[in-house]
């Protein structure tokens, strides 16, 4: 039986080459961070992106916090999704600040306009609550048609909206890119992701003076690349090396082709969903999207548990969900927002499937995994 797996390591022959030629170039020059290979993948990603600075970090989860850290957030609220990753509710605590959860629209699996904008009037009436923003996330690269208004809204209202864009390389919508929507992105190349450098993270911001504090965050706190002994900001030594630098180089030349497939392997895999009535979470209302998860909601009376293993039995195996238990019930988290409820997240985070989509997929597996969900996932 032929398997349809979650994950695929675009990878060509010629690229391996080419990375191993590089790599011993690094080697024998000894120059093994912030060279040439950071310097010219920050260039080329921030242009892909279309902001005026991108700096690379170690992974996504240090780029949220030096956003955060560059908003200041210590003691002050950051109203954060609950349905996210782990790493987006990390940043805030570690930045110093405290996290007020927002539910979720299972048409989009991020907040809504008006729970934004609900918490934020509630903030404006409790005790010691002073909101300083939004952190965002953009679930499984889908950009909500909301976005945009919250971000306005919240302009108006003198907060600041910061980007989780770890999904979404090359999401776009009203002809701008995820990343340069808002107050700063940070994105990240983890190996799951639809571009990797096996670790690591990329902070797209535009303003100049928050530029020279982020490269200063991610250098223990040494501003103006100054490898001397003077830390002025409360930094941590996130720096990518040239060796990921150089690999992220070789994955955003292809990323365009990368995504063209996925948004083939995405019409293939929906078209027969829409025509069976089986809802998923739509990138109708993008220009581009990085399709970095295909969300589907499980019909009333199906689990995810017998689903995920009927689908294995026929080869096709599903991916990690986004997010299966959201923050608000994981014990890390014990404590953040007491006694509050998000009935939507509750709803809708355990009753989801991830549905394998990779540019790796010829268009006949993304046709049976299509097939096959309308066969498992309609009533009849
Ligand atoms: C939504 C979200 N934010 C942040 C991160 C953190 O990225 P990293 O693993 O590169 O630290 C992840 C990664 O898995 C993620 O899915």
């Amino acid at each position: 039986m032929n398997q349809i797996k979650p994950f695929y390591f675009d990878i060509t022959d010629d690229e391996i080459g080419y990375f191993l030629s590089e790599t011993e170039k690094i080697l024998r020059s000894g120059k093994l961070i912030l060279g040439e290979h950071t310097a010219e993948f920050e260039k080329a990603f921030a242009e892909y992106v279309g902001v005026r600075h991108a700096i690379a970090v170690n992974s996504g989860s240090s780029g949220l916090e030096i956003l955060l850290r560059l908003k200041k957030v210590e003691g002050t609220t950051v109203l954060v999704p609950t349905n996210t990753n782990f790493a987006t509710v990390a940043a805030v605590i570690r930045a110093g600040g405290q996290v007020q959860y927002l539910d979720m629209d299972e048409g989009t699996f991020a907040p809504s306009l008006q729970m934004v904008q609900d918490a934020v009037e509630r903030g404006s009436t409790a005790q010691d609550v002073k909101i300083s923003g939004v952190l965002w996330v953009h679930i499984g690269g889908v950009i909500s048609p909301e976005f945009p208004q919250v971000v306005e809204y919240c302009r108006g209202q003198d907060l600041f909206v910061l980007e989780d864009t770890a999904h979404a390389h090359g999401s776009q919508i009203k002809g701008v890119s995820a990343g340069n929507l808002a107050d700063g992105a940070a994105f990240s190349f983890f190996p799951t992701k639809v571009m990797t450098t096996f670790e690591g993270g990329m902070v797209t911001l535009n303003d100049e003076q928050e530029d020279y504090i982020a490269r200063s965050l991610r250098n223990q706190g040494k501003r103006g690349m100054d490898f001397g002994g003077l830390h002025t900001d409360f930094g941590n030594s996130t720096r990518i090396t040239e060796i990921n630098a150089l690999f992220g180089r070789i994955q955003l030349k292809k990323l365009p082709d990368m995504l063209k497939r996925r948004q083939r392997a995405y019409e293939l895999i929906t078209a027969p969903l829409r025509e069976a009535g089986i809802g998923f979470v739509s990138t109708e209302q993008m220009d581009a999207a990085s399709h970095y998860k295909l969300i589907v909601h499980l019909p009333e009376g199906k689990t995810l548990k017998e689903v995920k293993a009927a689908l294995g039995s026929e080869g096709v195996f599903l991916g990690g969900t986004v997010y299966e238990i959201p923050c608000h019930q994981q014990p890390v988290f014990e404590g953040i927002c007491p006694g509050q409820s998000f009935p939507r997240a509750e709803r809708w985070c355990p009753n989801h499937i991830c549905p394998p989509l990779t540019s790796g997929m010829t268009e006949a597996e993304a046709k049976v995994v299509g097939e096959t969900l309308v066969r498992h996932l309609s009533s009849n």
